[in-house]
């Protein structure tokens, strides 16, 4: 499974990348405005970072400007992937775009007929978003299954993207359903390498090498 990271902060971005476990990044207009930075400058410069897809989504409603902002979007660097909502004009785009071949992210989808449209407009990636979903008193993770269980019927290649990811457990649920992708914020991302375990463990380890008195290096 792939790991987007879902911010639009340089730091946390490089952070992750320097792990070499991170294949994309998935930005919306929200985490735009909540790091302050101009749209064009901050996704230039997450290109530069990461060498995987880079989701940065149009703002327009109607096909004609999506397509305007879309050209000067794709215009950032190679590695730019187009994310439109899931509406009848963000579909229309959506197969312009990737006839052209360019990648797109399909977002904001909350339902598996959403997902079904979705791929017949063949999109690269479909955005599931699972934990609001949940805030809204359904299981965001029983789409997912639900959109597994289409593409495969179908061999669609549009890929699963899990989005609005919450907590680790969303994660793992991802990954035993056979996701292709998941986007989580970066302290999601940074809570799986986590085991209360593994830090007791390498404790112990440390206290009894201390006692033989020797070194590595
Ligand atoms: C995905 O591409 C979206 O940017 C994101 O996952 C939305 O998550 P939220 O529901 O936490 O805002």
């Amino acid at each position: 499974m792939k790991f987007f990271v879902d911010t639009a902060e340089i730091a946390d971005i490089k952070e992750l990348a320097s792990t070499g476990l991170l294949d994309g990044v998935t930005t919306n207009p929200s985490l735009i405005a909540k790091s302050g930075r101009d749209f064009m400058e901050v996704t230039k410069e997450i290109c530069d970072i990461v060498d995987g897809p880079v989701s940065a989504e149009v703002v327009a409603l109607d096909h004609e400007t999506m397509m305007k902002e879309a050209d000067k979007l794709r215009a950032i660097a190679d590695n730019v992937c187009i994310k439109v909502p899931l509406t009848v004009d963000g579909l229309k785009t959506c197969n312009a775009l990737t006839g052209d071949g360019t990648m797109v992210n399909v977002t904001l989808c909350f339902s598996a007929n959403q997902a079904l449209l979705a791929a017949k407009a063949g999109a690269t990636f479909i955005s599931p978003f699972v934990g609001r979903h949940d805030d809204n008193g359904t299981n965001g993770m029983d789409l997912i299954r639900d959109i597994r269980q289409i593409y495969d019927n179908y061999a669609f290649e549009t890929e699963i993207l899990v989005a609005s990811v919450r907590h680790v457990g969303h994660v793992l649920e991802s990954a035993l359903i056979g996701a292709d992708v998941m986007t989580a914020p970066p302290k999601v991302i940074h809570g799986l390498f986590k085991h209360t375990l593994t830090e007791k463990g390498i404790e112990g380890f440390l206290a009894d090498w201390q006692k033989t008195g020797q070194s590595i290096l």
